[in-house]
């Protein structure tokens, strides 16, 4: 038997279906917040990824899908999405034909040569954000916040915001030799990584997988204590927008992430559940106003987050929150004779195309088998068709809950069912999934699930 690759996932039946609530979710939160969505190429030059994210970092040297196509390009799946949006951005001209700012957001596959293990995988999906053309820190609280209420609204309880700040360049810089002199007595005793990372991005030694419990890489110096007054200030405000937009957080002095192009905000957000094992991050991200002028674009500020799918499901059912998936189907349409069968095809067609969600039997089941077809299905109501019925433009119609059955005259079919079935609305376009956000729960009319002062 074929299996599937290493690290990768099959997401079907209820697990699907929780995927896809999730994802309208998203989709409703960001027509919210006003970002547009992007699709960008699933692999780029590998130049794209090897510039953008850092020739030093992990994810580059060792993580990367890299191939060669036909006509001997370098190419690689993407690991990530900022550094291919950005070269969109670029390419696109998005600076002088958008609005400034340009806000996109993704939700894609992403490809990461790494050691398979519970919330590590080698093909992940990653929801996300850009920001770019805006320096205002109320925009990296803003962008902070999106995931968080993204979980509240989910009804995530359990999660950590950690923010540091790396400050500017002149900050990260002074910061960069301060790593370089403390840890430069005690590199031979790091990992053969660390004595490369020494070399070419101290910074990247902090971030080491092996050497983390070492006491020198504990006790190294804190970002906070090299940041220049303009950078301070600037870390200040967003920890002000970030309380007027209600966002608890932590500072995390050591927190500096794994990829080059970050300056001043950083920020992970953990999942705290019981049972999530360590790689317990479910999204991060922070400023990069390095990275468009470094892919030959013009200098422009940017911030971002992505968030990983895979593990955000995770966290969903470790704290057993149930969303409200409605698998069951509205109408089952039964028909055995040729005729019936005949008329089934058109009726099953009809009902679609006015909204409903209709089934019928596709494998020749006798009427008993239909039945328990229609159970199997949770099919709400029954059309039992019939030649007799029929040849007197009647239609037998059967509630499946309470077993009530009614004739009807066909003419009459789709006004029934638009009033029997009109309160039992599935998660549509329409429906507004982010009511919750601003719930405050003292509304006599709030569709919320919460008590009162919760
Ligand atoms: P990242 O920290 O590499 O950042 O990944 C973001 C999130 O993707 C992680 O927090 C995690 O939830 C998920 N993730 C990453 N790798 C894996 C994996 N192997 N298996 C499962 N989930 C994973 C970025 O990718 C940046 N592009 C974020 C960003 C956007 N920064 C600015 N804008």
């Amino acid at each position: 038997m074929v299996t599937k690759p290493k690290g990768c996932h099959d997401i079907y039946g209820t697990e699907a279906k929780k995927w896809q609530y999730v994802n309208k979710v998203i989709d409703s939160l960001m027509e919210k917040y006003n970002y547009s969505y992007i699709r960008t190429p699933i692999f780029e030059s590998s130049e794209v990824f090897h510039r953008g994210m850092g020739e030093t970092t992990d994810v580059v040297t060792k993580e990367t899908y890299d191939f060669v196509d036909r006509a001997n390009r370098k190419m690689t799946l993407r690991p990530e999405g900022t550094a291919g949006i950005v070269r969109s951005y670029i390419e696109n001209k998005m600076y002088g034909n958008m609005p400034n700012p340009v806000k996109l957001y993704y939700n894609g596959t992403m490809y990461r040569y790494e050691r398979p293990q519970s919330g590590r995988d080698r093909e992940l999906t990653q929801f996300g954000v850009e920001l770019l053309g805006s320096d205002d820190p109320l925009s990296d609280a803003e962008v902070i916040s999106i995931p968080v209420n993204l979980f509240k609204i989910l009804g995530l309880q359990e999660i950590k915001v950690k923010i540091n700040s790396l400050g500017d360049n002149a900050s990260r810089n002074n910061y960069r030799e301060a790593l370089k002199k403390y840890f430069e007595p005690h590199i031979s005793s790091f990992c053969e990584d660390c004595q490369e990372r020494f070399v070419k991005n101290p910074l990247r030694i902090l971030d080491c997988k092996v050497d983390k419990d070492n006491p020198i890489l504990k006790n190294a110096p804190k970002t906070l204590d090299y940041l220049n007054e303009e950078s301070n200030l600037r870390f200040e405000k967003v920890k002000e927008y970030l309380k007027a937009l209600e966002v608890d957080y932590e500072v995390d002095p050591k927190l500096v992430r794994g990829l080059d192009y970050y300056n001043h905000t950083v920020f992970e957000i953990e999942a705290h559940v019981e049972g999530f094992g360590s790689n317990n991050v479910l999204g991060a991200g922070g400023r990069y106003n390095g990275l468009v002028e470094l892919l030959d674009g013009p200098k422009t500020p940017g911030v971002g987050f992505a968030c990983g799918i895979g593990r955000l499901m995770m966290a969903l059912d470790l704290e057993n929150i149930d969303l409200d998936i409605k698998d069951d189907v509205e109408i089952f349409v039964m028909a055995v004779s040729d005729t019936e069968k005949n008329y089934a095809v058109t009726l099953v067609q009809s009902l679609r195309m006015s909204g409903f969600k209709v089934e019928m039997d596709y494998t020749d089941r006798n009427l008993k088998g239909q039945f328990k077809q229609a159970d199997r299905l949770n099919a709400k109501y029954l059309i039992i068709l019939n030649d007799k019925d029929l040849a007197k433009n009647e239609i037998k119609v059967k509630n499946n809950i309470t077993k009530e059955e009614i004739t009807l005259e066909l003419d009459y079919l789709l006004y029934y069912f638009d009033e029997v079935l009109q309160d039992e609305e599935y998660i549509n376009e329409n429906e507004d999934l982010t009511s919750d956000i601003e719930c405050s729960c003292h509304h006599h009319d709030c569709k919320c699930h919460h008590e009162e002062g919760e």
